[in-house]
Formats: C-alpha cells, structure tokens, sequence
C-alpha cells in the first residue's frame, strides 16, 4: 500500500473515563506509540452533539481526558495529543464528506438509533452527522489504522465508504495528480484487539459498560478510588455457578465471560489462560482477585492523573503543541483535497 501507516483514534470529552474506555482503547493506544506514528485526539467538537454541556464543565473535562491519556502511558512528544475544535480541517473536511456521504448510510447507524432513542425528531442533526465527522479525523491526517473498542465497528465501515466513494468520485483528478492505485484517501484498518474490545455494564451483562448509565455502580470509573473499586466489583452481577474450567463454559453467561474478560485485559493475558488459573473456584474468590488486580492496575494511573490535573496550565500547553503539530499534517491534507475538488481558485 501506498500510505505510510498513520494511527488516529480519539475519546469524547463527556464526563469521566471508564474501564471500557481503558482497555478497549487507551491500552491499545499506548502499544501502538511504540511502533506507529501516533495521533491521539480529544473530540470535544462531538461531545456537544448529543446534549448540551456546561462550556466549564466541558473545559475541564477536555483537560481531565487529556490527563487521562497521558497518566495511562501516552508520551506527548512522541504522539501528537491535541483538541479537535483546535485544528478546523476537521470541521472543514466534515463538510466536504457531508456531500460524498448518502442519507442511506447515516440512517443504518445504530449508535444513532440508540442515542437518539424514541425522540428521533429532536436529536441534534449533528448527532446524525456524527460519523462523519469522525471520517473527517481519520481522513484529515490519511489514517491508515484506528485502534477502537467494538461498537465503533459501524462507523469505521462508513469512514472506509466515504474515502471509497471520494477516490472515486475524483478518479480521473486523483489519477491526474499521480497518485498510487488512484486512491488518495486511504481505506483504513479498525484495529479492534484483545479480550476486552467490549466491555459490559457489572449490573446488566447485555448492556455495554457506558459514561451515561444511570447506575455508577454499572461501571469502573477511570477516577474511583480503591475502596470504590473494590465495592462496584463485589457488587457486580454474577449468577449461581462457579467458574468454568473452559472458554465454551462461558458462552450464555455474560456476566462471567465480562469479569473474565476484564481480568484477562488487566492481566494483558487470555481468557483461557485466566480461566486455568481460576476454573472451579467460586466467584467470591475471583472477584477479590479482580478488585485486587483492578486497583493495582488502575491505581497508579489514578495518582498520576490528579498530578497531572493540579497543573492545568502544562496541560494546555500540551494541547497547544499538539494542534500545532495536528494542523502542519492536516492543513495541507485538506488543501489537497479542494484542490481535487476545483476549491482552489
Ligand atoms: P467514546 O468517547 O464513546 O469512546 C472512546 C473509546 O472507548 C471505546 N469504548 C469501549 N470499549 C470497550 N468497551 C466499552 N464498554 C467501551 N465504551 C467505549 C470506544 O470504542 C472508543 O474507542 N466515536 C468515538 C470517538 C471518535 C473517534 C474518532 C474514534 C471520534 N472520532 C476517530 C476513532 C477515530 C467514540 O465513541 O468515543
């Protein structure tokens, strides 16, 4: 392939962090900082479209991320860590692919039946323009690999068909201009890894662990102390059996299979390899093995975000450099791509 391998992925500044979040995405993260140029975004232009938010609680929050991202092993000087409203190729790229992108796409995206719910009529229309927007971050920097958690699936299919559909729509521009197999925006690669790319509420095994559940005790927040830890994963549901000596053991038992899960994660090991060590055993003895992993994981990234929260100016300057460094690799990315477009008159 043509395209010199570019990962990009970004977190929505809505409230807290949660082990979701952790390991079905920010563990990839900082494994990927080690091989690949790394572009790691705060999307704050997103985190207003599904409701409204107190502008100082957003501030904060897009400083709380930020210290989330680099309390759990992302360097800034090797990643470019920045806020998406401060580089305007996204919005401005956005708007381009709102002309490529077909009503007939946007309305298969469940995330937007689901967050939308009954109301449908009263949703923001960009919470409707969501994923294409996210499809303007990727592209705006020619991203070749994604590293999300599962129930971004959809909207990495639909980023892979509005770059399809412009490389076509421009062909004869695009080949003009020479480039490889006359694509200019590459068809990136979800990078969806790991035992825990989708990680389930602890009270409701069929609902994924999510910021806006009603119940915080459905989920392990990036910010909980250790007795609180403890406590939400004594309290989380199980049902009457032990656990299996074997992974099919686990199939019809969400809630197992989640708790596996999470330990495999936390361990970076398998869930067979987790299920030898503990099949047989009673999950009152699991669980206080998994509280106790838990916090010993979590723990040390809880203490060095509140470090990291106390210098609020460092932050900033931390985003700044990154929009910086974001905007010389997306600007000119975008000026391309009008010019392909006859925008450039
Ligand atoms: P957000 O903020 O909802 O989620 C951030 C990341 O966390 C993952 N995730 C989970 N993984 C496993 N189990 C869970 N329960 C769980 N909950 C969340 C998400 O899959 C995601 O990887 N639309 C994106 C943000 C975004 C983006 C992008 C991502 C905007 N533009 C471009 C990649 C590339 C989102 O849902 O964020």
């Amino acid at each position: 392939m043509a395209f010199t391998p570019r990962v990009f992925s970004g977190m929505q500044p809505t409230g807290n962090l949660h082990l979701g979040n952790y390991l079905g995405a920010l563990v990839r993260w900082v494994e990927m900082q080690e091989t690949h140029d790394c572009i790691y975004c705060i999307v704050d232009l997103h985190a207003i479209t599904a409701s409204w938010q107190d502008p100082n609680e957003l501030r904060q929050s897009i400083r709380d991320v930020t210290a989330a991202y680099i309390a759990a092993g992302l360097d800034p000087k090797k990643s470019i860590l920045f806020n998406q409203s401060k580089v305007s190729a996204h919005a401005e790229l956005a708007w381009i692919f709102n002309c490529t992108a077909r009503l007939g796409w946007l309305n298969r995206m469940t995330q937007f039946k689901e967050k939308a719910g009954k109301d449908k009529e009263n949703a923001s229309v960009g919470l409707y323009d969501y994923p294409v927007l996210m499809a303007a971050d990727i592209l705006a920097y020619r991203a070749t690999h994604v590293p999300v958690g599962d129930d971004q699936k959809q909207h990495l299919e639909l980023t892979r068909d509005i770059a399809q559909k412009f490389n076509n729509d421009y062909r004869t521009q695009i080949a003009e201009a020479g480039y490889a197999d006359g694509q200019f925006f590459p068809l990136c690669d979800p990078v969806i890894m790991g035992p825990a790319t989708r990680v389930m509420s602890l009270r409701d095994g069929s609902k994924k662990m999510s910021k806006s559940d009603v119940s915080d005790l459905s989920r392990i927040n990036m910010t909980d102390d250790a007795d609180t830890i403890g406590r939400k994963i004594q309290k989380a549901k199980t049902d009457a059996e032990g656990l299996p000596s074997e992974e099919a053991g686990l199939a019809g038992r969400p809630e197992a299979d989640n708790l596996v899960g999470i330990y495999a994660a936390l361990e970076n090991t398998t869930k067979i390899a987790v299920l030898n060590q503990y099949g047989g055993s009673q999950f009152s003895t699991f669980k206080k093995a998994l509280a106790e992993l838990a916090v010993s994981r979590l723990s040390p990234v809880n203490a060095e975000m509140r470090r990291l929260s106390a210098d609020p100016a460092e932050i900033d300057r931390i985003l700044a450099d990154g929009a910086r460094r974001a905007n010389e690799i997306a600007q000119p990315i975008l000026l391309e791509t009008k010019r392909l477009i006859g925008l450039d008159g």
